[in-house]
């Protein structure tokens, strides 16, 4: 049984993590954040440890670190309650990287619909700056200088996408770029650039204080510690959840008192994977069914296809159009599901679109288009007769 776990919204005493940091060299604290094997909580799971050791490694008079608070998947809300409840963790963690990867420099890339948190987080990095935990000669360490920025999105789904984040932080229109490089290489203004998750960095701090050994007892082999979930739709209990990596969706279910009408689980949001009840004993974690933390349930009253043709219609919106596999794909791709609303899809429309979703997958320039073919293919082949009959029921109820 996966264990509840609140790390996340617990409280640490403001500076102690940076205080430890600072005890140590740079590179034994990228050290210590390696070997606890934290990996990023952003969707991706890289490893965190990697990701700083090359911005460290890379020359560069300048380096950044950014705090990713876009949180444009549909289904999250977890970064947003980070960002409320313990904005202080989230800003230490970002001055511990800073350190760590040599930064004097921060940006916080907050979603634009989360504008009523700006004045909240400028207050407190005041706040941090008069405790000399941000600004010149931090913790009376000399030279060791960071302050940070707080950057409005625009209501862009793809600017979430580290790249396409980079080119907004630049004032520039929010389109992906090629990799490599990679950000911690050559990212904002074409400098090193540590990109991490809101949920990441709040990781940070307990690694500092309680050690790699203590978050490793957590979760699973390659997915060390804990995870925060966004549950909603279908079940008695939905809000934010704290497990440790590897609980199974059955758990979860239980959990959040998913009834057992539960015909559905969409892991990952809209460019997630779709769970039927065979796949309910399956692990969440990198290894197992990955997820950024959007858990939607959905019960025998919701229409899968409805569920499909509202994520494409999603897709086809925010596609930023730069790339064709992507941006032909996601129109293409929606003509093809309303087709079964016509009565004109078959069993060869879904082949036909399956094969599309080979293309985009392998052809797309970033994340997003790569991505988008994930819940078509799962929905697809867990509820076809759903997908045949266009389905009856409803998507949501008003
Ligand atoms: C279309 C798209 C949207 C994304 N949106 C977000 C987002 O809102 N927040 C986030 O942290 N990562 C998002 N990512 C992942 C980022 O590109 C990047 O991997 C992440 O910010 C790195 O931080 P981490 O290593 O701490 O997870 C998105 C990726 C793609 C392809």
């Amino acid at each position: 049984m996966a264990r509840k776990l609140d790390v996340v919204f617990s409280d640490i005493e403001p500076g102690s993590a940076l205080r430890a940091a600072l005890a140590m060299t740079p590179s034994d604290v990228i050290g210590l954040v390696s070997r606890s094997k934290l990996r990023g909580r952003g969707g991706a799971g890289f490893p965190t440890g990697i990701k700083w050791d090359t911005a460290r490694r890379h020359e560069g008079a300048e380096k950044y670190i950014v705090c990713n608070a876009d949180e444009g998947e549909p289904g999250t809300f977890k970064d947003k309650n980070i960002l409320e409840r313990q904005t202080a963790k989230v800003l230490e963690g970002m001055a511990i990287g800073a350190y760590a990867i040599g930064a004097s420099e921060g940006f916080i890339y907050l979603r634009g619909e989360y504008k009523y948190l700006v004045s909240d987080l400028a207050r407190k990095i005041g706040e941090m700056k008069s405790q000399n935990l941000i600004g010149p000669d931090i913790c009376h360490e000399k030279g060791f200088c960071f302050d940070i920025h707080i950057k409005l999105g625009s209501g862009s789904y793809v600017c979430g996408e580290e790249t396409a984040l980079l080119e907004s932080l630049e004032s520039r229109r929010g389109e992906p770029r090629n990799k490599p490089p990679y950000p911690a290489e050559s990212g904002f203004l074409g400098r090193p650039t540590v990109v991490n998750n809101v949920e990441t960095l709040s990781f940070v701090p307990h690694i500092l204080l309680n050690g790699a050994d203590w978050f490793q007892q957590f979760g699973t082999e390659k997915s060390t510690g804990s995870k925060l979930f966004s549950v909603s739709g279908d079940c008695g209990k939905p809000g934010i959840y704290e497990f440790e990596f590897g609980i199974t969706i059955r758990e979860l279910l239980k959990e959040i008192e998913a009834d057992a009408g539960t015909k559905a689980v969409q892991i990952g949001g809209a460019s997630g994977f779709c769970a039927c009840a065979d796949d309910f004993d399956k692990p969440i974690c990198f290894e197992g069914i990955p997820t950024g933390g959007s858990i939607i349930i959905f019960n025998k009253s919701r229409s899968m296809f409805r569920v499909l043709k509202n994520f494409v219609e999603f897709f086809q919106e925010e596609s930023c159009g730069q790339c064709v596999p992507c941006r032909e794909g996601c129109s293409r791709m929606l003509e093809g599901i309303e087709k079964f609303e016509k009565g004109k899809g078959s069993s060869k429309t879904i082949n036909d679109l399956l094969e599309l979703s080979e293309t985009m997958s392998l052809a797309s320039k970033c994340g997003f288009g790569q991505s988008v073919p994930n819940s078509f293919r799962t929905i697809a082949s867990k509820f076809k007769d759903e997908i045949l009959s266009a389905g009856e029921g409803e998507l949501w109820q008003s």
